[in-house]
């Protein structure tokens, strides 16, 4: 396959970026997106030319660090699939592909494709800890879980914390993803003792990292590539009343 690539170059977090158009005339069908790129860097540092910065890791779909608005979509055209997992059989021969970087307010770029997706973090920190008895591992079935709470926090549990939800979202909100990393331990009877406390800090900090609020597009579920429902952003709104209700401490900062 030949492609023509329009690609956004940025030296750095200040500095201005724009398009670059880079010819890719060698594309193997096979090739998945990031090893479509790292031939498309071979060819540029041959040249004399930096290589373009882009997030990877795993590159099975399980780790959340590729990223990429790829003709305007978070990880491209595939339903439920990670850029890392996007194989170029599912582009046409000569066609244009625009790559750009996640864009919101809490995703600054830090060079090229890559963006500091470290708020993230952040939030899962103002979570804090989970309660639980240490010592030998308990019996199974120790703690009865009902079966449909069980896998609905297992089915929270697999967001992989990518930020696909917020590229997508016109508000730039984090609730996918908070909701989900909040929900999966509220359904649970190990993440009851810091319930509340949890809701609250881990709301106020996606608040204060300039994220935006969620006003039902639902454009984060349609990229979100582990499919994380729009029933934990519910699930999370309902907690976050009820945290508000019952806990009068404030949330530690
Ligand atoms: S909710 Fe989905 S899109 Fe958002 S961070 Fe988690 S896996 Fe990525
Ligand atoms: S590189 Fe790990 S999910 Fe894509």
């Amino acid at each position: 396959m030949r492609l023509t690539l329009k690609v956004w170059r940025q030296a750095g977090p200040r500095a201005t970026g724009g398009f670059r158009t880079y010819d890719a005339p060698d594309v193997n069908p096979d090739m998945s997106f990031l090893e479509m790129l790292d031939v498309v860097n071979e060819r540029l540092e041959a040249g004399g030319e930096a290589a373009i910065a882009f997030d990877h890791d795993c590159r099975e779909g399980i780790c959340g660090a590729c990223s990429l608005m790829i003709n305007g979509i978070p990880h491209g055209p595939r339903k439920a699939t990670t850029t890392c997992q996007l194989h170029m059989r599912h582009f046409r021969d000569g066609q244009t592909i625009t790559i750009e970087p996640f864009r919101a307010r809490g995703f600054p770029v830090v060079r090229d494709l890559v963006v500091d997706r470290s708020a993230f973090d952040r939030i899962i920190q103002a979570g804090g800890f989970i309660g639980v008895a240490t010592g030998n591992a308990p019996d199974a079935n120790a703690i009865p879980i009902p079966k449909p709470d069980a896998e609905r926090a297992m089915d929270a549990a697999q967001c992989i914390g990518c930020g696909a939800c917020v590229a997508a979202c016109p508000n730039a909100s984090a609730m996918l993803f908070t909701a989900a990393k909040t929900v999966h331990l509220g359904l649970l009877p190990q993440g009851q003792p810091e319930r509340w406390r949890r809701v609250l800090a881990m709301m106020e900090r996606m608040d204060s990292e300039g994220f935006g609020g969620c006003t039902n597009f639902g454009e984060c579920l349609a990229a979100c590539p582990k499919e994380i429902s729009l029933a934990n952003i519910a699930r999370l709104n309902a907690d976050y009343l009820k945290a508000t209700l019952v806990t009068r401490e404030p949330a530690p900062s």
